[in-house]
C-alpha cells in the first residue's frame, strides 16, 4: 500500500491541496466528478446527530459538509499530507472534527461505533473490497448504513473515446497502476455478492450520467462528459446493516 502513499502525497500538492479551499466553501453536498447534487440522489437522509466516518477522505471537504449539517464526523485517510491540508482547512473554515491517519483495511475504531460510513472514491476504490467492506460492516452499528460512490465497471471496460468494450468483466478486481495508486473496481455482481455475504442488505444503487453542459474534469480527465453522458462513469451504492 506504499505506493498508494506516495501516489496521494503527489496528488495532494499537484491538485488535492489547491482544490480544498473551493470545496471546503460549497454549501451543497454533491458527489463525484459532475458534483450531482445529494438533493437529486438522495441517498443519505437527515445526517444531524449521526456519527458518520468517512473512508478515504482526502482533505475531507465531504466530512466538512456533513459536521455542517449536524452530524458528529470523523474523517479517516492513510497519506499524512491529505489531513494535514484537512487540518489548514478546519482552522480557515473554523469547523473542527477528528481526522485520523489509517487505511481503510484497519480502522482504529471500535466496534458498532457509527451509524454512517461514507466513501466518495476513497476507500470505495483505493481500498481493497475484501477487506474494507467486513471493516465498515464491524464499525456500524445494527441499522447503521454504508454510503459510497465510485467508478462504474463500465468505465473499466470500455473505450472511454470509442464506447467499445475492451476488457473482461468476469473476475475484474484490481487495476495495478505502474507509478500510481492501485484501484479496486468489482463488477456490479460481484459488489452485490459482496455486500450480500458481509451481511449488508442492499438499498439502492444510482447509475450516475453526466448532466448536459458538464465539462471535463480539470484533474480526473479520465472520462469525457459526451461518453458519461451515453453511459454512467460512476455510481452510487447504498447498504444497511440489518438492525
Ligand atoms: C480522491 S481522494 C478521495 C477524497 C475526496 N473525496 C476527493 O475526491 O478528493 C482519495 C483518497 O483515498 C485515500 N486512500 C488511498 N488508499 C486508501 C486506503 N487503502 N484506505 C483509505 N483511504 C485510502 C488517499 O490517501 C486519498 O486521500
Amino acid at each position: 500500500m506504499s505506493s498508494n502513499i506516495e501516489h496521494w502525497t503527489r496528488a495532494n500538492s499537484e491538485f488535492d491541496d489547491a482544490d480544498a479551499h473551493e470545496r471546503w466553501s460549497e454549501n451543497e453536498v454533491s458527489w463525484g466528478l459532475w458534483k450531482t447534487p445529494e438533493a437529486e440522489i438522495g441517498v443519505l437522509g437527515d445526517v444531524s446527530g449521526l456519527d458518520v466516518v468517512e473512508l478515504g477522505c482526502g482533505t475531507a471537504y465531504f466530512s466538512a459538509w456533513l459536521a455542517r449539517r449536524g452530524a458528529r464526523v470523523v474523517g479517516v485517510d492513510p497519506t499524512p499530507v491529505q489531513p494535514a491540508t484537512a487540518r489548514r482547512m478546519q482552522a480557515e473554515f473554523g469547523l473542527e472534527f477528528p481526522l485520523v491517519e489509517a487505511f481503510a483495511e484497519e480502522v482504529p475504531l471500535p466496534d458498532a461505533s457509527l451509524d454512517l460510513v461514507l466513501s466518495e472514491y476513497g476507500a470505495s476504490l483505493f481500498a481493497d473490497p475484501s477487506r474494507w467492506i467486513p471493516e465498515a460492516h464491524r464499525l456500524l452499528r445494527p441499522g447503521g448504513r454504508l454510503a459510497f460512490i465510485r467508478p462504474s465497471p463500465l468505465l473499466y471496460l470500455c473505450d472511454v473515446e470509442d464506447g467499445r468494450l475492451t476488457e473482461p468483466m468476469r473476475g475484474m478486481n484490481r487495476f495495478e497502476k505502474p507509478g500510481n495508486s492501485d484501484e479496486f473496481v468489482l463488477s456490479d455482481g460481484d459488489l452485490f455478492g459482496l455486500l450480500r455475504g458481509t451481511g449488508f442488505e442492499v438499498e439502492n444503487l444510482v447509475e450516475v450520467y453526466a448532466p448536459e453542459g458538464a465539462r471535463r474534469h480539470e484533474h480526473y480527465s479520465y472520462t469525457s462528459p459526451e461518453w458519461a453522458r451515453k453511459w454512467p462513469a460512476e455510481e452510487i451504492w447504498a447498504a444497511r446493516k440489518p438492525a
